[in-house]
């Protein structure tokens, strides 16, 4: 028996940018997945904790079929469980494929490095969704600060993060389907966007260094007003965002496809209560999280 368990994750910056090879930042978050797998009974059973979401067994099988290339796997019980809410912008797909692949690596012994197990898990939702950056699964496996496509891996930020759940749930693939189709409408307007907000990215890296947590909040907001031009931003989400400024935020946007889903601020740890109440009194929910280093981690 093995258990994996893997993390969520909120962007920073770059969200639909990084689909277009452009640069994104994201850290891994303390709500995490966990895979239980077990050898033997009669076939492959799992059981999810998704149950009100039949679209995540697509990934577990997926995981499986990919690991099936390298060994033979014919009884198999698999058991997740999750703290990650599910088509939310949070991660929770990469979580899953993550923790599943880990969890199948160890107990049969496969010998797959971390990078190599980002990389199958990036495979997998890619085949499941049709279109995905590998930024989800990166940082899922690799924990901290990760910038993609480079695949740097910088250590947790260290400010209050306080995300808001409009409780709406949206498809990743329709949304990133949207802003294709506007960019193929108006490439040279889009693709300027797309531009400025990896620009952000590779400004955001060496704010991240330096700890500098304004300035990270300013471009956050900067990155928010580019995610609204390109369509994304519902007002349930616009809501929660300008309630978390006001209440003094060091800056808050989307994380994720939009369309409902999460908003993300930063803010200093002792703002972190005033401004959850905030976001949760204009629209849905909201928790204050904390940044992780551990990705995936085998218990
Ligand atoms: C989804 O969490 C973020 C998008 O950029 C798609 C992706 O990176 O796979 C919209």
């Amino acid at each position: 028996m093995t258990i994996c368990s893997a993390p969520g994750k909120v962007f920073l910056f770059g969200e639909h940018a990084v689909v277009y090879g452009k640069r994104a930042i994201a850290c891994a978050i303390d709500l995490r997945t966990e895979v239980e797998v077990n050898r033997g009974g009669n076939g492959i059973h799992i059981h999810s904790a998704f149950k009100d979401d039949p679209d995540k067994n697509p990934y577990i099988k997926m995981a499986i079929k990919k690991v099936q290339q390298y060994v033979d796997i014919k009884n198999l019980s698999v058991k997740v469980s999750s703290t990650i809410p599910i088509a939310s912008g949070l991660g929770s797909s990469a979580a899953v494929t993550v923790a599943t692949i880990g969890a199948l690596n160890e107990e049969f012994q496969v010998g797959l490095r971390k990078e190599e197990i980002a990389l199958m898990a990036y495979q997998t939702e890619l085949e499941v969704q049709g279109a995905a950056s590998p930024t989800d699964t990166f940082v899922s496996t690799m924990g901290g600060t990760v910038i993609v496509p480079d695949r740097k891996v910088l250590p947790p930020i260290s400010c209050g993060i306080v995300v808001g759940h409009t409780g709406i749930s949206k498809s990743t693939a329709r949304m990133v389907a949207r802003v294709r189709a506007l960019k193929e409408k108006y490439p040279d307007v889009i693709g300027g966007i797309m531009d400025s907000i990896g620009c952000i990215s590779v400004r955001g890296e060496d704010l991240i260094k330096k700890n500098d947590y304004r300035s990270i909040g300013e471009l956050m907001n900067v990155n928010q007003g580019l995610l609204d031009a390109l369509g994304i931003t519902i007002p349930e989400l616009s809501l929660q965002i300008h309630a978390a400024r006001q209440h003094g935020a060091y800056g808050a946007k989307v994380t994720g496809a939009g369309g409902g889903g999460c908003m993300v601020a930063i803010c200093d740890e002792k703002k972190c209560k005033e401004i959850a109440t905030a976001i949760g009194r204009s629209y849905g929910d909201s928790f204050i999280t904390r940044s992780t280093s551990e990705g995936l981690i085998i218990k």
